[in-house]
């Protein structure tokens, strides 16, 4: 990690209100699969505070499993490309998945990780996500089954999230402002 200049922060989401929008995704998943078993697979490495926090507030039974992919090296711009860096671990043929996001943005991600998932023969294959950029969406296909925060065009960190692997750990979900903005 590299330890330049802070850079200002100003709170977009804070704790309270995003638990309460969780809570809520996980009771409307849980309605959604009526008692029946979930897999929620996390998308490393920006989603793992989200799923930990909507995991514990599922009502129906789950099991979990993580992918890595890479699109975004340590910039804030999509590569435009993205690499496989860890598969899932276990198979999910039959299996109601729900893939679990930090940000659909572009949306390239979510596509690729459908397309490769598809195949697998999933019984339902869903995609939830905290936040949604949808006026950066390339992908135009792609909508989230469940959005926690619908935000504008703006680089953000906290709550799992980063930059170049700084602020995953901030409790509050922050807007980065860049001297350049
Ligand atoms: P997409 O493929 O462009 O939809 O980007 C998805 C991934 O890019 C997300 O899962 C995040 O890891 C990363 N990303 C997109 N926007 C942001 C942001 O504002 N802050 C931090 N990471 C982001």
């Amino acid at each position: 990690m590299t330890t330049s200049r802070r850079q200002p922060l100003r709170i977009l989401l804070r704790r309270p209100a995003i638990e309460r929008r969780v809570r809520e995704l996980a009771r409307e998943i849980s309605a959604d699969f009526r008692g029946q078993h979930v897999h929620l697979v996390a998308v490393l490495k920006g989603a793992f505070v989200f799923l930990s926090d909507l995991v514990r507030e599922m009502e129906a039974e789950t099991s979990l499993d993580f992918i890595s992919v890479s699109s975004y090296g340590t910039g804030r711009e999509t590569s435009g490309r993205v690499r496989l860096l860890k598969d899932l671990d276990s198979s999910i043929e039959g299996l109601n998945v729900v893939l679990v996001e930090d940000i659909v943005d572009t949306g390239m991600t979510a596509h690729y990780l459908k397309n490769i998932l598809k195949p697998r023969n999933p019984r339902a294959l869903k995609l939830a996500t905290l936040l949604d950029k949808p006026s950066r969406r390339i992908v135009k296909g792609v909508k989230p089954d469940y959005v926690g925060f619908k935000i504008p065009n703006e680089f953000v960190v906290g709550y799992g999230m980063d930059y170049g692997e700084r602020y995953r750990g901030l409790r509050n979900i922050c807007i980065l402002r860049f001297p350049t903005d």
